[in-house]
This record gives structure tokens, C-alpha cells and sequence, in this order.
């Protein structure tokens, strides 16, 4: 097959399973049986491990990611996550949410350039708030810096003055060092498409923001082939929605980065649709170890009624492929399979207009099993 002749494939390959809550749970499930067909069509050879992570593993060990499990995702080659959190575990003080769990491990394993792309899925031009000709030109890529900004700088805290009224810190801190490998991969991605990077900040407001304008533009020197534009966050959030077609690859902090993926991925269409990869530096032998989750949430709302989305999850092993395993051209493989289950016509409730076909999560993926053996048979 003429995936398996692509250069870096590697055969062994470790993968920490972690779905998490909710609809994390079925969505993981359905990919795992894409991973199975991979591991039957190339030479790959999975070892999957399985953990708890968000409340099941609050409910079950009382923490929202143990040493253990963690110690098991130092060890895996990538990481596939499901979605954290719940209205069960909301009323937890900050520090023992679910979303701890996912957090520990971007910050632990140092993975911070969190790539998020968002492409305008034509098929779906119903579900889009975007007219089709202007969802059609939808093609960006966020990376959001992930392991620092204020998620987690200090000091924070939830405090009470002598009177009794309360106040509270959050603290929004980088370093250049932390800027500079944000951009340095945002520029490296931008080669591989249309060569812009679009850089987003609040330089007219933030310290952080005026450091990080001045890191991009120092970055940019080292690459002369790709356009550097600096645009603040509240301009960025309205050109999204104006002219999406003047975004390619767009590097911004943590936070920023978080809203602005979010409502990038209502323009495609659905939140249900958009995987996303969390990289570290290099290995020695060109591929990164990463962490692959979908984009959306834990839907607490949909959550085990078989009708939550699978196509988020099952991109992010499409990711996993090109960035952990050096197989694009399985990854390649496996984004047509999910477009052309589209194309035939498979919608989830949350991407079905009137009169649809409507499937289930698991019928979902069926759709996209059937586009692989369908694709791989004429390869
Ligand atoms: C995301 C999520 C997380 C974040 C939550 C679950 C901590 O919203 O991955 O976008 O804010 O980073
Ligand atoms: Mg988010």
C-alpha cells in the first residue's frame, strides 16, 4: 500500500489511551477501531495503554491524572485524550477539576504548541454560520501556545480582604524563550502552506503582548520566506467571522488561543469536526511526541446516548499519524476517508440538516471503516 512506503514509519509504536468524560468516552472508542484498521493495513505495532484521567479518575482515585497514569504518558510515544470534565465534579475547587488532568499534561510533558486547524468541510456548508462561498475559503491552522501564559503563571489565588470582601489573581506571564518556540513552530508549519503566519496578541494593552510582537518579529527573521502580520486578539476575533480566507497559520498565547480556536471551529461547521495535536520539541529522529484530543468538550448534555460526533477524535489520530508515527500519507489516507463518509452522506445530529441521513456515533465510524477499505483497495 503506498502509505507504508512513507520514509519514517516506525513499526513499534506506544499509545496512551485517555478518553476521559462524557462523550470522550464514546469518541475515543470509535477511534480506537481507525486505529485498529491502520494497525491491520501498515506495518504499525501498537502498544495501547489504557488510563483514567478528568473525574473518572477523581471518582475512582481521587485525583484528576495520578503519578501513575502520568508516569505512562512520560513513557508513550503519543497520546490519545477524549475530552475532560462535568457538571458532577463543578463544584470542586479549581485545583481538583477535571481539567487539571489535561492540564498536568501539557505543562508536565512540556507540550506546547498546541496546533488547531479549521478548515471549511464544503460538504457541510449547511452547518456553517458562514455563507458557502465564503466557508469554501476556510483554511487556517492556530497554534496556541499551550504550556504557559496565564493557565498557569503565578501568583493566583481566590482571596479575602480584612473586610471580608473577596478578590482574585490570575497571573498572564511568558517568557521570551516560551514565545520564541510558539513562533518558531508556527513559521516551520507556515513552509508547508501558503508561507503567512498571522500573529495575534494584545501589544496595545499587555506587557506579555508587546514581548510577544517583538519575539515574532525577531523570529521572523530566521524565516525570509514567510509574511509576518501582527494583528491584535479583539480585531482577530472579528476578522475571523469578516474575511476568514486571509488566515493561514495564526500563533497566538494560551488564551487568546483557546477562544479564538473555539470560534474558528464554529466556522467549519461544527466543534464536533476539529481534532487537535499538543507537540513538544523534536525527537532525535524528526517526529514529536504528542497529545491528540478533539477540539470540543466532554458534552455532558449528549453524553452516552451513541449520537455524539466521533469525526473530532478520529482527525486527531489522522494527526497522530503525521506528527507522531511519520506516516502522512496514512494521514493523508485517513482525511479523505472521513470526507468522502461525509460526501456519501453519513451526518451526526450535530452536523444534520433537514431531511439528512442521520447516524449514530458508531454508525459514523462505520462510514468512514467502509471509505477506508473503499480508498485502500483502489491505492
Ligand atoms: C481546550 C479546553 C481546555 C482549555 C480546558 C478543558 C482546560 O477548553 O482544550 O480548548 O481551556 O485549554
Ligand atoms: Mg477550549
Amino acid at each position: 500500500m503506498a502509505a507504508a512506503s512513507d520514509a519514517s514509519v516506525r513499526k513499534a509504536f506506544s499509545l496512551l489511551v485517555l478518553p476521559g468524560d462524557g462523550i470522550g468516552v464514546e469518541i475515543t472508542q470509535e477511534a480506537l477501531r481507525i486505529v485498529e484498521w491502520f494497525e491491520r493495513h501498515f506495518p504499525f505495532d501498537f502498544t495501547l495503554r489504557h488510563g483514567l484521567a478528568g473525574g473518572a479518575s477523581i471518582d475512582v482515585c481521587g485525583a484528576p491524572l495520578t503519578d501513575d497514569v502520568f508516569a505512562m504518558a512520560e513513557k508513550a510515544d503519543a497520546i490519545l485524550f477524549g475530552a475532560v470534565g462535568g457538571p458532577k465534579w463543578d463544584h470542586l475547587p479549581r485545583a481538583e477539576r477535571p481539567e487539571m488532568g489535561i492540564l498536568r499534561l501539557r505543562k508536565g510533558l512540556d507540550l506546547y504548541a498546541n496546533l488547531r486547524p479549521a478548515a471549511g468541510f464544503p460538504e457541510l456548508a449547511v452547518a456553517s454560520s458562514l455563507r458557502p462561498e465564503v466557508l469554501s475559503r476556510v483554511d487556517m491552522i492556530f497554534v496556541r501556545e499551550s504550556s504557559a501564559g496565564v493557565y498557569f503563571g503565578e501568583p493566583r489565588g481566590n482571596h479575602r480582604r480584612e473586610d471580608g470582601s473577596r478578590y482574585a489573581v490570575d497571573t498572564q506571564a511568558y517568557t521570551e524563550e516560551e514565545i520564541a518556540r510558539a513562533c518558531r513552530a508556527a513559521f516551520t508549519l507556515a513552509r508547508e502552506r501558503t508561507k503567512r503566519v498571522c500573529s495575534v496578541d494584545k501589544a496595545n494593552v499587555m506587557e506579555t503582548g508587546a514581548l510577544w510582537r517583538a519575539v515574532a518579529t525577531e523570529i521572523a527573521r530566521d524565516f525570509p520566506d514567510i509574511e509576518l502580520v501582527h494583528m491584535y486578539a479583539d480585531n482577530c476575533a472579528m476578522q475571523l467571522l469578516r474575511r476568514p480566507e486571509q488566515f493561514d497559520v495564526i500563533v497566538t498565547d494560551n488564551l487568546f488561543g483557546d477562544i479564538l480556536s473555539d470560534e474558528a471551529a464554529a466556522l467549519s461547521g461544527s466543534l464536533g469536526l476539529l481534532p487537535s495535536a499538543t507537540l513538544g520539541a523534536q525527537t532525535e529522529n524528526g517526529l514529536y511526541r504528542g497529545l491528540y484530543e478533539p477540539i470540543h468538550g466532554s458534552a455532558p448534555d449528549i453524553a452516552g446516548k451513541g449520537i455524539a460526533n466521533p469525526i473530532a477524535s478520529i482527525l486527531s489520530f489522522a494527526m497522530c499519524l503525521r506528527f507522531s508515527l511519520g506516516a502522512p500519507m496514512a494521514g493523508d489516507l485517513l482525511e479523505r476517508a472521513v470526507r468522502r463518509a461525509l460526501a456519501n452522506g453519513a451526518r451526526t445530529p450535530d452536523i444534520a440538516a433537514a431531511g439528512d441521513r442521520v447516524v449514530s456515533c458508531s454508525q459514523m465510524s462505520d462510514a468512514i471503516l467502509e471509505s477506508l477499505d473503499a480508498l485502500a483497495s483502489r491505492a
